[in-house]
């Protein structure tokens, strides 16, 4: 089968398309042929260990797993023996979480992992860029234990992570204020924000809202900046950043005036969250929002594209030409 490889860890160019053996699936496990992929923050992290300390989970020298890719959907093509759940051609999406192996026309995931049936009316490409984003959205809403009536603030909105999260804390009950870039004012409203902020327009600490929960979703503000905007006992959500660790970590043994820092690390991706994921998808309350599609050939052009930190929603990889419904 055609995969995407690499052999050492470093810029985009280190990604290249080779014939290797199609996997073969254990007994509990499933191999999907894979219709439609994405290229992630995650995948782009891992690919050029950045952090540094990615190295102790995939490799110190080089990278244990050649093919990168989590995020995929596609069509069950063969079942291992104690598989129960995935039949021969079921349509399928999901993450291979920690595994890796999605950049390829095929990989195996094991029943158990974040995998799920397709809802009938979704496209491969649509489905692929459903569970990175919203999963790590829900990781930190949770941690904060959103709910009904509380005031969430996402920065960042237009991103991967930032799509999702308005998503879901509207799914939560919350009332969602948004900011993002004026040319993705329309389209975060669209996934129901309202109020959305420009930021290029307005600094939103300046106009003496107080939130439950600031979610920086782009890691492109601070706990510093958006403290005064928070109410007493609020709670900031960020998604990147030393300092962020270093002040959550401190949170978790010391208060830090009536505020806190929380940080959903590492992040945890269940088969629950991907049947929730569908479950919202049917209901018509969820949509993964795609900036561009690559032909998987163009791998190294998508992930160029996703490290410029500046797409909006996701980009997906199709494979062999992708397919609609
Ligand atoms: N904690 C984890 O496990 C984990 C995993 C993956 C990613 N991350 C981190 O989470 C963050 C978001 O990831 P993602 O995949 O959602 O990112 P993404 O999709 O690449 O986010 C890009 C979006 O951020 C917006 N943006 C850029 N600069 C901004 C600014 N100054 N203010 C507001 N918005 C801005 C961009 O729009 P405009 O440029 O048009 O404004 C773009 O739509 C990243 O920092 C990433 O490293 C964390």
């Amino acid at each position: 089968m055609r995969a995407v490889v690499h052999d050492r860890y470093g810029p985009p160019d280190v990604l290249r398309l080779e014939e290797v053996e199609r996997p073969v699936p254990k007994d509990d496990e499933v191999l999907v042929k894979i219709h439609a992929t994405t290229v992630n923050r995650t995948d782009c992290g891992f690919r050029a260990a950045k952090p540094f300390i990615i190295r102790f989970f995939t490799g110190l020298r080089r990278p244990k797993w050649r093919i990168p890719g989590s995020e995929f959907a596609g069509e069950v093509e063969a079942v291992g023996a104690a598989v129960s759940e995935f039949a021969v051609g079921d349509r399928v999406f999901g993450a291979n979480v920690g595994r890796f192996g999605a950049h390829a026309e095929f990989v195996c995931v094991r029943e158990t992992a974040p995998l799920a049936k397709m809802p009938s009316d979704v496209t491969f490409e649509e489905a692929a860029a459903v569970c990175d984003g919203a999963i790590l959205a829900l990781n930190c809403l949770r941690l904060a234990d959103i709910r009904s009536g509380q005031r969430l603030l996402v920065y960042g909105a237009s991103g991967s992570i930032g799509t999702a999260a308005v998503q879901l804390g509207k799914h939560l009950g919350a009332d969602v204020t948004a900011v993002c870039n004026t040319k993705n004012l329309e389209l975060v409203r669209s996934l129901g924000a309202d109020p959305v902020i420009d930021y290029l327009q307005e600094d939103f600490t300046k106009s003496g809202e107080r939130y439950d929960v600031i979610f920086d979703a782009a890691g492109k503000t601070s706990f510093a900046h958006c403290r005064r905007s928070l109410v007493k006992g609020g709670i900031y959500l960020p998604t990147d950043g030393w300092w962020n660790l270093m002040l959550a970590l401190l949170a978790r043994r010391i208060r830090i005036g009536d505020k806190r820092v929380l940080m959903a690390i590492p992040p945890r991706y269940g088969k629950a969250d991907v049947l929730l994921l569908k479950r919202l998808l049917e209901a018509g309350s969820y949509r993964a929002v795609i900036d561009r599609s690559y032909p998987l050939e163009q791998v190294v052009e998508a992930s160029r594209y996703v490290e410029t930190g500046q797409k909006t929603g996701n980009v997906v990889l199709t494979v062999n030409g992708g397919r609609a419904r």
